[in-house]
């Protein structure tokens, strides 16, 4: 059974390169991994009022990560900082109401597209950060996609042959690293089972 990875782009632009390069690692995907994405769109503005009752849209991007074993995020940078839409909807993700985390333990692996020079770095960073505190496992390995325009076509397929080969890369790597994990965790689980 392949890994079910979330997929996330960090921008609800239509003509997304986060999104496209999103799309180019479902097509890449090695086996191991199944990755869906999610439309960030859908999830409202956080709103500590409204956990008792949650937004039909928010209890389902949170079912989403629960039934998912790893996920993908692709991220624009804003200011040099990750983008609300994405850390906002994180939060939605974090929160300890009931006891529930639900993203806790998974594994998670970053990259991030932009036309700018600097390929998102400064918000990979902070992303790792923030995906360390709400308690997931953080691949080391990253994907700095710089000049985009460069390498992506107008329909946003990839066209440059070491970004394939580098997004090749953190796919088999997300794929090894969630074999550690889920498989560690399932291991245990089946443990107590047994014991
Ligand atoms: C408000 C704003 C701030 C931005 N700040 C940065 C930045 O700090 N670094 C950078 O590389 N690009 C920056 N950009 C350019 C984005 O990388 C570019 O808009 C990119 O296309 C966004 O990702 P997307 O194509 O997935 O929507 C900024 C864009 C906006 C709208």
């Amino acid at each position: 059974m392949p890994y079910r990875v979330l997929g996330l782009a960090g921008s609800l632009r239509q003509a997304s390169f986060n999104r496209s390069l999103l799309r180019s690692a479902v097509s890449l995907a090695p086996d191991q991994l199944n990755i869906e994405p999610f439309e960030l769109g859908s999830v409202p503005l956080f709103n500590q009022d409204l956990e008792p009752d949650l937004p039909a849209e928010a209890a389902a991007f949170r079912q989403a990560l629960e039934s998912a074993d790893a996920l993908l995020i692709s991220t624009p940078e804003y200011n040099s900082q990750v983008p609300g839409v994405l850390k906002n909807a994180l939060d939605w993700a974090s929160r300890t109401y009931k006891q529930i985390n639900v993203v806790k333990s998974k594994p998670v692996a970053i990259m991030g597209a932009t036309d700018g020079g600097v390929g998102t770095s400064r918000a990979q960073a902070q992303l790792r950060s923030l995906l360390s505190i709400m308690g997931l496992h953080v691949l080391p390995d990253q994907l700095y996609v710089a000049n985009v325009t460069t390498k992506m076509d107008q329909a946003g397929i990839i066209t440059d042959q070491e970004t394939l080969r580098r997004l090749g890369k953190l796919l088999e790597s997300l794929a090894s690293f969630s074999s550690l994990i889920v498989g560690q965790a399932r291991g245990q689980t089946q443990g107590q089972d047994q014991g």
